[in-house]
């Protein structure tokens, strides 16, 4: 963590609760309880899009390698968001017998510490470097003669709005040479049915998760939000093919926040906005990837076509 996060997220809190209507930014849900319930949300039955991911790595894996590493000799893998890295795990299996870096990118040093002994155990032929940063800021380390090739997998780009995404990948591109590929995890439009549930899972892990933020408020910045009089309130809106989760007030109160020194006033029923998860179709892989100079190669489907790996390369 830097030393400017505690300030950084008072900053934002008091921003986004003073706005109309009232938000907070979804990158504040990885605390260490955060990062605890995110990964019992990955393992839960609604939350397909892992196993998704996963199936994709695990059965396609040479299509992958194929995609991405045609023509390097040797090479940078870098790897956004690594998390504990267990689906490319798969593919580091399948490249151990060539000449590249491992360099995984986590804003959590404890994930990176994690993965690096975890590949050092697994496949100790890997040469790991990793990076703790976040992902605007680790752009600028992406840096290295060698042909690069970045994963970005998880649907993490979906937790972007578009502006945001294409900023992002417009950056993203930027810092590559041409040549360089990137592998673009992406979850598919699809029935609410389907995607709703995956947000709003039965045993409300998903629930604590996005409540585990006004705890963190608490924790961190002294406020006084009783978890008990707000509610998860996740919506999709199929045409857009956007999830969106808020937290709603269950009735007329005021919060205080000490370091602040402030208090928020919350109408019955009024939303707090706390998370976009964008699901993608070609229209919207093309928006986000507007102006890029990256060029879509290959898009590899999971057996029910539900997730899509797009592997791109700099023109
Ligand atoms: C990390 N990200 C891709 C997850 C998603 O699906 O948007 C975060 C998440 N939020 C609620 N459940 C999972």
């Amino acid at each position: 963590m830097k030393d400017n996060t505690l300030e950084l997220f008072a900053k934002e809190v008091e921003e986004g609760l003073s706005q109309s209507p009232k938000r907070l930014s979804s990158k504040w849900f990885y605390d260490k309880k955060g990062d605890e319930l995110f990964v019992q949300i990955m393992n839960m039955p609604e939350y397909y899009l892992t196993k998704c991911e996963e199936e994709i790595f695990a059965n396609q894996t040479e299509r992958l390698t194929s995609s991405l590493i045609a023509g390097f000799d040797d090479f940078d893998l870098f790897e956004l968001g690594a998390g504990d890295g267990s689906k490319t795990m798969h593919l580091l299996e399948a490249l151990k017998s060539l000449n590249f870096t491992y360099r995984p990118i986590d804003i959590s040093l404890n994930a990176i510490e994690q993965l690096e002994k975890r590949v050092a155990a697994n496949i100790p032929e890997i040469q790991v470097e990793g990076i703790q940063d976040e992902y605007f800021e680790a752009l600028s380390k992406l840096s290295g003669k060698r042909p690069k090739v970045i994963l970005f997998m998880g649907s993490n780009i979906g937790n972007m709005l578009d502006d945001r995404a294409n900023e992002f990948l417009l950056k993203l591109s930027a810092t590559m040479q041409s040549g360089d590929r990137l592998l673009l995890g992406v979850d598919l439009i699809k029935d609410e049915s389907i995607i709703l549930p995956a947000y709003n899972d039965a045993q409300g892990i998903t629930s604590e998760f996005n409540l585990n933020l006004l705890d963190r408020i608490n924790r961190e910045l002294g406020g006084d939000f009783n978890r008990e009089m707000f509610s998860h309130t996740p919506q999709y809106d199929q045409d857009k093919g956007i999830a969106y989760s808020y937290i709603t007030s269950l009735a007329e109160q005021d919060v205080s926040i000490k370091a602040l020194d402030r208090t928020f006033h919350f109408q019955k029923e009024e939303k707090v906005f706390t998370e976009v998860s964008r699901k993608y179709d070609d229209r919207a892989l093309q928006a986000i990837t507007n102006h890029t100079s990256l060029v879509l190669k290959d898009k590899i489907f999971d057996s029910k076509s539900y997730f899509c790996d797009a592997i791109f390369e700099k023109e």
